[in-house]
């Protein structure tokens, strides 16, 4: 842990993960200022130094992003991954190297990955201009959700939302080199022909553009010698996964990257949260759709790590479980 040191996208997901988790917007930060400026005017200038940290705030804040603006997109996207990976690394992991090294493993994936998709004219996302998206796990989430599980060698590993394959293929390699653990899939496919347009356009209730090409299964992206450590079972993770949890009992790690409703996303951490073993991870893709993830988390006092592409993971606690009564719902977003 010692040896990190410290240095500091796509329409709808991007305004969620650039003001992050716990930010507040800027325009709570100005109402407050208002606030305190009228206390001011009715309590005298004992509140004159609130006022002006509150100002302050809101100045630093306005220049910051007036820097980001003027900052050239690669230059802010390469900052912004060497502080992901330094938030990541430094909880996670013991040194800088060992994410290299974990990175470096699954160099070997995309080659398949691409060749794969290269077949429907399209390349793995944030790779090149793709004229059709698979709708799978960002390749740099992918590294870190890789590294992770590396890291903390899970026996009994669940996921929802399957889809080509790409994440069963990340943390199936990991399995293969850990030479440990089972991964469970669940997934409810749709497919369509890619070559007609029309059959890209988001799907109306969750707005997901994710099919398997007609002719291929779910998860045919998953090489053969990856596959003895895999179980996919095809249904609505409503209906397959109470059953499931129940014959596993308890599990090592959860990921979800299935139907990105508040309602589905709730149901399946609130379910997975009854199985997980303490201090075991939780992984959320597409967090940022709805308030579900970000709820879960601040209704449980939980942190949670950014892996990129609007992919999450939090760590359950002993007892993190709250009272049903408690659950909240509805939700603003991030
Ligand atoms: C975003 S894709 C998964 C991408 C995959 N994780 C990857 O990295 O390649 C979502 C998948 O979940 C499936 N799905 C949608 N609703 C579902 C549900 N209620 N239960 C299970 N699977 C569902 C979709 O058909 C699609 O195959």
């Amino acid at each position: 842990m010692a040896s990190w040191s410290a240095c500091c996208c796509c329409s709808r997901r991007a305004s969620g993960y650039e003001r992050g988790f716990h930010d507040r917007p800027r325009q709570t930060v100005r109402s407050e200022a208002a606030k305190h400026s009228e206390e001011f005017d009715e309590q005298g200038p004992g509140l004159g130094l609130l006022r002006a940290s509150e100002n302050w705030r809101y100045h630093v804040n306005t220049l910051t992003k007036a820097m980001r603006t003027l900052t050239p997109a690669p230059i802010r996207s390469a900052t912004r991954q060497s502080r992901l990976d330094w938030a990541f690394g430094r909880h996670f992991l013991d040194d800088r190297h060992e994410l290299a090294g974990y990175r470096a493993e699954l160099e070997s994936l995309w080659p398949v990955v691409d060749a794969a998709y290269g077949r429907w004219g399209a390349r793995t996302s944030g790779v090149g201009n793709h004229p059709v998206s698979f709708a799978e796990l960002s390749p740099k989430s992918s590294e870190r959700l890789y590294a992770l599980i590396r890291k903390l060698r899970p026996g009994l590993l669940v996921e929802t939302g399957v889809c080509n394959g790409v994440s069963s293929a990340v943390i199936l390699q990991a399995l293969h080199a850990n030479r440990f653990g089972h991964l469970y899939s669940v997934d409810l496919p749709q497919f369509a022909d890619p070559s007609e347009a029309a059959h890209w356009k988001p799907e109306p209730v969750t707005g997901t553009v994710a099919v398997v090409p007609v002719g291929q299964d779910p998860g045919w992206l998953v090489p053969d010698e990856l596959r003895p450590r895999w179980e996919l079972l095809i249904g609505r993770s409503q209906e397959i996964l109470p059953p499931l949890l129940q014959r596993l009992g308890q599990i090592d790690f959860f990921m979800h990257d299935s139907e990105h409703t508040y309602e589905c996303m709730h149901f399946e951490m609130t379910l997975a949260e009854k199985h997980l073993a303490p201090g075991a991870p939780l992984v959320v893709d597409d967090a940022n759709w709805n308030g579900a993830f970000s709820d879960f988390v601040r209704a449980r006092g939980l942190h949670s790590w950014d892996l990129d592409g609007g992919t999450y993971v939090t760590e359950l606690s002993a007892g993190s479980e709250i009272d049903p009564g408690q659950v909240i719902v509805g939700g603003e977003g991030l």
